[in-house]
This record gives structure tokens, sequence and C-alpha cells, in this order.
């Protein structure tokens, strides 16, 4: 079965799907993407994941191209129409087309892709896998709470990554502080079994799992607060991990080639393992 791409208005074949040369995406990075993931049938928090679109297009003053509603049946139709039951959609929407200058008119009409890509679904097994991460400069602009395609610097850390053996890169501000992942939000557990993830602010997207993962930490007891940590408080950690819609809960056992506590997954990570499978198994929409 050929896959299909929503791209402006039309139903098209993936491989044929493209966008004008003078798309203000292709051209500037003029546009803002997400990417919601999809498990048993279901979208995972997709009204959190068309809030942040909303607040990512505001902040860019990009106008919304159709009725919430309609995207949502537009997004619904080109996952049915893929027949994807597990993996993830990717949605981009750009100012528009325009000849290529730096200003923009006000009245372009914004470019939408849709499209879908299938993944193995994580089990408990496969999600129990401890990862390596290495640190790098965050060297990334000052509006990282805007989720744009602007992404060189997080390309470049991360391609660093996986040529070192890692799957994420840890970005590190001038202070020494971690803010988060290339792709990804980070967290630590402290030897007195604190959770931490930095708290939001520019320098982060706010990520819809970490959100999720905070909620089911509170209903779990768990002891957490949201604040910078340093890249020598995370290597000093008992344990660490990420978050993402696409990595879930990922547990992180080496930085910098340095152990994470006994360099296992942790007893903490395990249980929000867990408990984020099956909220993604019971809480979502099904489409
Ligand atoms: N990335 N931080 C950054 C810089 C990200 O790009 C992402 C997501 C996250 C986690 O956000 P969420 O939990 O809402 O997925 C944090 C997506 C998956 C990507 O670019 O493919």
């Amino acid at each position: 079965m050929p896959r299909v791409a929503y791209v402006n208005g039309r139903y098209v074949q993936h491989i044929s799907a493209t966008v004008h040369i003078e798309d203000r995406g292709f051209q500037f990075a003029d546009g803002v993407y997400e990417v919601v993931s999809i498990r048993k049938q279901r979208l995972i928090d997709l009204e959190m994941h068309l809030d942040r679109l909303n607040r990512s297009l505001l902040e860019l003053q990009v106008p919304w191209p159709t009725s919430r509603r309609v995207f949502r049946f537009i997004l619904k139709e080109v996952i049915q129409r893929n027949r994807v039951a597990n993996g993830s959609v990717y949605i981009q929407i750009t100012r528009g087309v325009a000849n290529r200058d730096f200003a923009y008119s006000k009245n372009l009409k914004p470019s939408i892709i849709i499209y879908t890509r299938k993944t193995r679904q994580d089990t408990l097994e496969t999600a129990n896998v401890g990862y390596k991460v290495i640190s790098k400069p965050d060297i990334r602009w000052k509006r990282c709470d805007i989720k744009t395609v602007s992404l060189l610097p997080a390309v470049m850390a991360k391609q660093a990554a996986v040529e070192a053996g890692a799957v994420e890169a840890w970005l590190v501000n001038k202070q020494g502080m971690v803010t988060e992942g290339t792709s990804s939000n980070a967290w630590i557990v402290t030897l007195n079994d604190e959770l931490i993830t930095r708290h939001v602010d520019n320098e982060i997207l706010s990520g819809v799992t970490r959100n999720s993962v905070l909620k089911l930490a509170q209903k779990l007891n768990l002891v957490f607060v949201e604040r910078a940590f340093s890249l020598n408080e995370a290597i000093h950690a008992k344990e660490a991990f990420c978050t993402s819609s696409t990595a879930l809960v990922k547990p992180v056992i080496e930085i910098d080639n340095k152990k994470i506590g006994k360099g296992k997954v942790g007893p903490i990570t395990k249980i929000l393992i867990e408990n984020y499978l099956s909220y993604m198994d019971t809480h979502h929409e099904a489409y």
C-alpha cells in the first residue's frame, strides 16, 4: 500500500510529495512543527500537541490555516489512509510561499504538510534498555520554547552523539547547566530519590511527554522538583532518562562515557516507563 501524505489541501503519494522552492519553511526555516505519537490506534496527548502548535504559530504570527476541528479531521484522515496502528504523525506549518525576502507579507497562505511513519510498538522489555548520551554545548537560539523547524544546532549535536555511539546529546548552557536533549527533555534522579527536570523557560521546549510524566510522578507520589541541574550533577546522579513523543521514557545509563548510578536502568525510571506505557494505552483518543 503506497504511503500517503497531505500537502496543502491534497492527499498525495509520499514519494512524490513536494513543496515549492520558495516556501519560506525551505528557505528561512520559517515554520513550526509537531510530532504526535500513535500507539494502538490512539493519538497520544493530541490536544496538548495542538495547544503547543497553536502557541508556536502565535509566537511567529503565522495564522492557523484551518479551524482546529478541520485540522483534526485531516490529521486523522492521513493516519487512516496510511493504516498506522503504531508510529507517529508529523505536522509542519510554514508561513507560506513568497518571493525570497527576509520580511514577509501578512497575507501569505500558510503551507501545511502532514505525514505518518510506522514504528514498532515499544513493550516493557524493549523500553527497559539503557542508552548512552554525550554532552554538547547548547549553541541554539534564545527561543527554544517555540517548536520551529530551525534545527541545525540540534542536528549537529545529534550527529555527534550517533557518531560517538550514543542516542542523544544533552545540551549544556554557558552556566554549565543541562538544558535538554537535542530532541527530548532531560531528567535525573538524585541520590535521595528526587526526580529532577529543568523548569520551563525560553531555553527549552515544554515537552508534552515531560508534562505527562510529571503528572504521573505526582499520581505515584514521587518527589519531584522542576529546576536546572548541572552536567556534573547529572553525571553523579542515581538515575537519568530522556522523554519525548518518539523516545517515550528512555533510560540513560552513561553520560560522556561515565556510568550513571550502577550503570543500569534504575527503579524510578522503571516505574515511570511502566506507568507511561499503561498511560498511553488507556487515556487517549482513538481515531
Ligand atoms: N522532539 N525538546 C526538544 C528540543 C524536542 O525537539 C522535543 C521533541 C522534546 C520533547 O517534546 P515532546 O515530549 O512534546 O515530544 C523536547 C520531537 C519528538 C522531534 O523533533 O522529533
